[in-house]
């Protein structure tokens, strides 16, 4: 089904990248969703990876309570691409400005708050440039709190105490999001083992004295926690069989293979956090700094109410069917046959 208001596919004049802006839904105001700058081995995976990520973003509004719904940009950079950032950059603010403002974009996996200013010579449609430059600044500070909100609540309701110094976690991915992620579960007096594909973020894990094992040992780690911190579709229903852990939630975009993936974890009494709760940090925070003229203070408080939001919602029922029941009735969708979403 194609449920997307609008698919732009342009091939940058500046830069010759295909960029590809998908707006999925403005039935709740404004989209929002970051922009994702990646290497794809062909182009329709980077369009295929905009259509599912930015149908996500607005089930991430809808349960964060914004008045947005979702979108998002994907640069596909060609393997072995060499070139300038900035032109493709550039490229993509001229086809977000041509949407008039449907869309409004933001930092994602391979853009930071620079690149925002980047994109922002050539729309105003751009949240979290810097904060000298009048922006909301980094979003991951932010995603990576809320994060670890989620975590505290999740460890509550699967273990009976929040307290994370009693706990393990593997965080998979060390980016911007998950090393920050790492290093509060640490500060935190948590026991970590973590995994990266990039052999760099290495440091990061001695330094906060992490076990440094390879991604297949992180994601099977007879761990507490696992905590999704890199690209999507992590939770197959091969996977979820070989997970040795009793609780999963992080910042993934779009862990799930596909919704039934939620039930087979169920069945194996594993408790999931749905990502589109865990990871709306980020805009949380940037849309209540830039557009509800927030303080910091403010803007975090709101974004430390996400563990309120998950353990309310899992006294009740699993906190995949709330997150599933909460975006459909803010989409005003009737659920499908199998009472899932059909896509995201
Ligand atoms: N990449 C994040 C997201 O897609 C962060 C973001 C912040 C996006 C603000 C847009 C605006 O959720």
């Amino acid at each position: 089904m194609f449920s997307h208001e609008q698919v732009v596919v342009r091939r940058g004049p500046e830069s010759g990248l295909p960029i590809v802006v998908a707006v999925h839904s403005t039935a709740a105001g404004q989209a929002i969703g970051g922009c994702r700058m990646a290497v794809y081995p062909d182009w329709r995976d980077g369009l295929d990876d905009a259509i599912r990520l930015s149908a996500a973003m607005t089930d991430k509004c809808a349960l964060a309570g914004l008045p947005n719904g979702g979108g998002k940009t994907v640069i596909a950079v060609p393997p072995g691409f060499t070139g300038d950032r900035e032109p493709a950059l550039r490229d993509a603010g001229v086809v977000i400005d041509e949407l008039n403002g449907a869309y409004a974009t933001g930092p994602d996996v391979g853009t930071g708050p620079d690149d925002m200013m980047t994109i922002g010579t050539r729309t105003r449609w751009v949240f979290c440039r810097p904060v000298e430059a009048g922006g909301s600044g980094d979003s991951s500070p932010a995603t990576a709190a809320g994060t670890v909100a989620a975590l505290r609540a999740l460890c509550e309701v699967r273990f009976g105490s929040g307290d994370l110094s009693r706990r393990s976690f593997a965080v998979l991915g060390l980016g911007r999001v998950g090393g920050t992620v790492a290093t509060l579960l640490a500060e935190a007096g948590a026991r970590l083992v973590v995994a990266d594909v990039d052999e760099s973020r290495r440091a990061l894990a001695e330094a906060i004295g992490a076990r440094w094992v390879s991604p297949d040992d992180c994601r099977t780690a007879a761990v507490d926690v696992l905590v999704p911190a890199a690209m999507g579709g992590l939770l197959t229903p091969a996977s979820v069989a070989a997970l040795r852990c009793r609780a999963v939630a992080g910042p993934a975009n779009n862990q799930l293979d596909a919704p039934g993936t939620a039930e087979l974890l169920h069945r194996r009494g594993i408790l999931w956090a749905p990502d589109p709760v865990v990871s709306a940090g980020g805009i949380i925070h940037a849309t209540g700094v830039e557009l509800r003229q927030l303080s910091e203070e403010a803007a975090m408080a709101e974004v430390a109410a996400i563990g309120d939001t998950l353990a309310a919602a899992e006294t009740r029922v699993s906190p995949a069917t709330i997150a599933r029941d909460r975006a459909e009735a803010a989409r005003g969708q009737v659920p499908t046959a199998q009472g899932q979403v059909s896509e995201g």
